[in-house]
């Protein structure tokens, strides 16, 4: 479609951003975002589920049964075959290299769960993040949506917002606090905004 730019989302587990996408998604809130694809890293991976219940194609490349080189080709010839021009990345666990990351230059975001630059970089997913946070004793923490470069998290910044961080927090209270209050709303709202980047370069 002409107003709308074809969206692969990558996951790599449970999904919950994925959802977030997906129900702005179904509210309107995406009106230049055509959810066409989600790319897994891992079979079993939950977010499969929701793509498949949500309507969206799904399509898996284990990462770990290739080769950098094997993984990203196969996983190029699927974007090609699908025609994405924008990749969100959703809780996706696999480094991208510089030679994939220059070919989607502008078109690669992701989501990552502290106030960039704290606690980002290699090493730095999932729970580990607010481990580190919690280790560090901050008092804000907050989530990030990034362009993709050849840096881990290095990226220019797009959207950020801070969530507090309370006495008595463990690690998996702080990790849904910083996704219910900062990483489903700024993922969607990014990609829109991302997308609607793309149309307006689109058409000038
Ligand atoms: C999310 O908190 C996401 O920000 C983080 O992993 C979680 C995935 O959850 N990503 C990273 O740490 C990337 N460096 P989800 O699968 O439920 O969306």
């Amino acid at each position: 479609m002409l107003n709308q730019v074809k969206t692969a989302v990558f996951v790599s587990g449970g999904g919950t951003n994925l959802q977030a996408i997906i129900d702005a998604s179904a509210r309107g809130e995406l009106p230049s975002v055509k959810l066409s694809l989600v790319l897994s890293s891992k079979a079993g991976a939950y977010a499969l589920e929701r793509a498949k219940a949500a309507g969206i194609e799904t399509a898996v490349v284990e990462r770990k049964a290739l080769s950098q080189e094997e993984f990203e080709s196969r996983v190029e010839q699927i974007l090609a075959e699908e025609k994405i021009e924008l990749i969100v990345l959703a809780g996706f666990m696999s480094i991208l290299s510089p030679a994939f990351t220059k070919k989607y230059e502008n078109r690669i975001i992701n989501v990552h769960p502290s106030l960039i630059p704290s606690f980002c970089g290699k090493g730095f997913y999932g729970l580990k993040v607010h481990e580190a946070a919690l280790a560090y004793g901050v008092k804000v923490t907050g989530a990030t949506v990034h362009f993709v470069n050849e840096i881990p998290d290095g990226g220019k910044i797009i959207m950020q917002k801070a969530v507090e961080v309370e006495e008595g927090d463990t690690p998996e209270i702080l990790q849904k606090r910083v996704m219910e209050r900062a990483e489903w709303k700024i993922l969607p709202a990014a990609t829109q905004k991302v997308a609607a980047d793309i149309l307006k370069e689109r058409l000038s």
